[in-house]
């Protein structure tokens, strides 16, 4: 997705001015052998073709029935060239469902299992390592409206099955399995009214505030289908294919605005809830007493089955990271303030947040690996956007904070810039991520490269530069289409 910063009143709302220039002070060579670097997309975002070749809609044309965006579905050849081109060693890409199988359930269709062995295989042609997250939010409307999504544990059996289908078809080339994208920002959004007691905007006392359960429940049955999914791959397509599979999760950090010792508490208590609400029970077969504590009855709980199904489940875990908020106690419902100027349209560049959240992870859940799997920053979506110096003050500040934790010991193996290309965002179709400029108004979707986008292939061949030699000035051999 993106960053959700949508969701919060914006406390401060100045401008960044007068950023400086920046020379990183470490190259590529710097990150141990094997680590990959990539970039992402997601299928609603990217592919368009909503109603083309047997695809029906999933909840996201319901809600945005958008026209506008790459069209990759089209163009998926061009862009592996572009991807190729700039040097990455992986793509993140993920699967239309209700494109694959349109009833939800049930019949596979031949041209969207066509299209998706077609992109695949054209990254492997191109010597790049497909990670693949087969669930991006974009759950088929069909199942949405026969029993409500991931409300109801019949979603369990229908993504098991969607999964099979992908392993089965795909597993052969596909070596990295992402099973669903943000399940605490889905249960949030998705199933969270974000008004009552739902963390972690604001925790505060969920047993006296009146709340609903269905955020507990839609994650745990999200839980509980990607164990399901991993539990089928770990039994009938590892030993044959030799991949790994985890899961993704949306990580603010999360720091006390004052030294007082509520604002510690608080800041403790939304990161119990916004990082340990999945991960816990990932490494541990449980939701944490803290988790406990903080939601109280609306917590489902795990059956010894579950628990055992569930716990180590995740070979990898996936990380999301954007922005840092300050936490601030109250009575009611703690705050959360954007560090620095964060606004819609400007992330603060907060690069040790990404550091803290490798080093929470690696400190608490015994040190997993870890693939950062989103992380980018917005700009306005017009041609202004090209010159995007900002992007490349951001991106640049957080690779060297991945470079950090991965000195400190994390087990960090990989970074996925979001996005490659500007996609259509569901938060706010005016700001986009990517590194390539498109016009969605122009008919043939023209990819133009931003700085940003020389910037990073700069960076992946290990000729850093400095900022002001970059503008707009290709480095040699990158093509600029
Ligand atoms: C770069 O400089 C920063 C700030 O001095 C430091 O924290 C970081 O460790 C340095 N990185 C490398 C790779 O030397
Ligand atoms: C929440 O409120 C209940 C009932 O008033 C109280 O017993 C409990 O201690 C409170 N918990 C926290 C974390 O403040
Ligand atoms: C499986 O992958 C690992 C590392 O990714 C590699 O060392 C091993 O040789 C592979 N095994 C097979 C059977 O391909
Ligand atoms: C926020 O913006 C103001 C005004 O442009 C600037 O003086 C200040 O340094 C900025 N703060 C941060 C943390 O970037
Ligand atoms: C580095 O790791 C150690 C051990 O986990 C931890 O105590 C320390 O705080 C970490 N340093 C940083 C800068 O995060
Ligand atoms: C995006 O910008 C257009 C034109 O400026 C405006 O009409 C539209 O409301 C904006 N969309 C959002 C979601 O703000
Ligand atoms: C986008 O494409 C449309 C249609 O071709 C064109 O009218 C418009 O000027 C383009 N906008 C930019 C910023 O290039
Ligand atoms: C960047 O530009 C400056 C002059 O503006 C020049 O001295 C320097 O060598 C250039 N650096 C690179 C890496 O091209
Ligand atoms: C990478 O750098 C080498 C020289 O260091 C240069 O010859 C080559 O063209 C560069 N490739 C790209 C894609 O920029």
């Amino acid at each position: 997705m993106e960053q959700v910063l949508f969701l919060i009143t914006i406390v401060s709302s100045f401008v960044f001015s007068g950023r400086c220039s920046n020379v990183y002070n470490y190259s590529r060579n710097d990150f141990p052998e094997g680590f990959v670097f990539g970039s992402a997309i997601s299928a609603y975002q990217w592919e368009g073709a909503a109603d083309e070749d047997g695809r029906t809609p999933s909840v996201w044309d319901t809600k945005f029935h958008s026209t506008s965006g790459p069209e990759g579905y089209h163009k998926y050849k061009e862009d592996v060239k572009l991807i190729n081109d700039m040097g990455l060693d992986a793509f993140r890409l993920s699967i239309s469902w209700s494109r694959l199988i349109p009833g939800g359930r049930g019949p596979v269709n031949p041209k969207g299992l066509e299209f998706y062995k077609s992109f695949i295989a054209e990254l492997k042609r191109h010597g790049i390592e497909p990670h693949v997250t087969l669930f991006h939010d974009d759950l088929p409307q069909i199942l949405q409206d026969e029993y409500g999504g991931w409300l109801d544990r019949r979603s369990i059996d229908d993504f098991t099955a969607f999964a099979d289908v992908c392993f089965r078809e795909f597993g052969e080339s596909v070596k990295f399995w992402s099973t669903i994208n943000e399940p605490n920002i889905i249960a949030l959004i998705d199933y969270g009214s974000l008004v009552n007691c739902t963390p972690p905007f604001g925790v505060a006392n969920c047993s006296t505030e009146s709340s609903s359960s269905a955020p507990y429940i839609a994650l745990h049955n999200i839980l509980l289908a990607h164990a399901s999914a991993s539990r089928l791959y770990k039994t009938k397509y590892k030993d044959k294919q030799n991949g790994s599979i985890g899961i993704t999760f949306y990580a603010f950090w999360m720091i006390p605005l004052t030294s007082s010792e509520e604002d510690k508490i608080a800041a403790q208590r939304n990161k119990d809830v916004l990082l340990g609400w999945l991960l816990h029970p990932l490494f541990f077969g449980d939701y944490a007493d803290a988790m406990k504590r903080t939601v109280g009855k609306l917590l489902p709980s795990f059956s010894q089955e579950e628990s055992n199904l569930v716990k180590d489940s995740s070979d990898f875990v996936g990380v999301i990271h954007y922005q840092t908020f300050y936490i601030s106690h109250s009575e009611t419902r703690d705050l959360i303030i954007p560090t620095g100027n964060s606004t819609l349209l400007e992330l603060d560049v907060f690069p040790r947040g990404l550091e803290e959240v490798l080093e929470y992870i690696k400190q608490n859940y015994g040190n997993p690996p870890v693939y950062v799997l989103e992380n980018g920053t917005p700009s306005h979506h017009d041609s202004s956007s090209l010159n995007d110096v900002g992007r490349v003050e951001y991106l640049g500040a957080y690779i060297g904070a991945v470079l950090n934790a991965v000195r400190n010991g994390s087990d960090t193996r990989g970074y996925f810039q979001w996005s490659f290309m500007d996609l259509f965002e569901v938060i706010d179709a005016n700001y986009t991520y990517g590194l390539y400029y498109v016009n969605f108004s122009d008919p043939q979707r023209k990819r133009t490269p931003k700085t940003s986008a020389f910037w990073y292939s700069a960076f992946l061949n290990g000729t850093q530069q400095e900022l002001k030699n970059l503008s707009l000035s290709p480095s040699p051999g990158f093509a600029s289409q």
